[in-house]
């Protein structure tokens, strides 16, 4: 990630009159991102959970993620009867959208457990693009997650299990 990205994550962490200022538009080829959309997206992902699940080691470490790692995806198995998932990396997959594109997926969106899609579906359509401007301002960065298992097949690594325990 270089400077500019850097110093401009940092900023938008201040007060909303400053980030307005402070943010630069990194983004090769497109648009300036709308400053009020990347700090509301940045907020979003923040606290509706996105990086709960798809930034490695956030839940763990209370947070303290370097924005670099932001939304890159977790090797953490999801394991339960619906087989076993991985939060994808949002920074690879959600390059390929533009805004028309993104609402359509975001509200038709139906995934294994536990990604709360409905959840998504639910948002405004201000919302959803403010989480889209801002994860592609972050950039692509790592790699894809895991395939999803099927049901049975054994993920060797943290895995997060849904369990069934009976009384017997
Ligand atoms: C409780 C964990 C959890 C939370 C919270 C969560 N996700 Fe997910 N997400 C997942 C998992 C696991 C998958 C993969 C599901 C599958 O393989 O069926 C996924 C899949 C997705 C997908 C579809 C795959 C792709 O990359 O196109 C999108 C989009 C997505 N999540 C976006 C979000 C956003 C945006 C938020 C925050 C609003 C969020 N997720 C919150 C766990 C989570």
């Amino acid at each position: 990630m270089n400077l500019r990205r850097s110093t401009a994550v940092a900023l938008l962490s201040l007060t909303p009159a400053m980030s307005a200022v402070a943010v630069e538009p990194v983004i090769a080829g497109s648009v300036p991102p709308d400053p009020e959309r990347l700090a509301r997206g940045e907020y979003l992902t923040r606290v509706s959970g996105c990086h709960d699940c798809h930034t490695p080691g956030y839940s763990q470490s209370a947070g303290q993620v370097p924005h670099d790692a932001w939304l890159t995806g977790d090797t953490t198995a999801w394991e339960g009867p619906w087989g076993t998932t991985f939060a994808s990396n949002l920074r690879l997959t959600l390059l390929r959208f533009n805004d028309e594109q993104w609402l359509d997926y975001a509200r038709s969106l139906r995934t294994a457990p536990p990604m709360p899609w409905f959840n998504l579906a639910a948002m405004s359509d201000h919302d959803l693009l403010s989480i889209l401007t801002f994860v592609q301002w972050l950039g692509p960065k790592g790699e894809p997650a895991p395939p999803a298992l099927a049901p049975g097949d054994t993920w060797i690594g943290p895995t997060i299990q849904f369990t069934h325990r009976s009384p017997d």
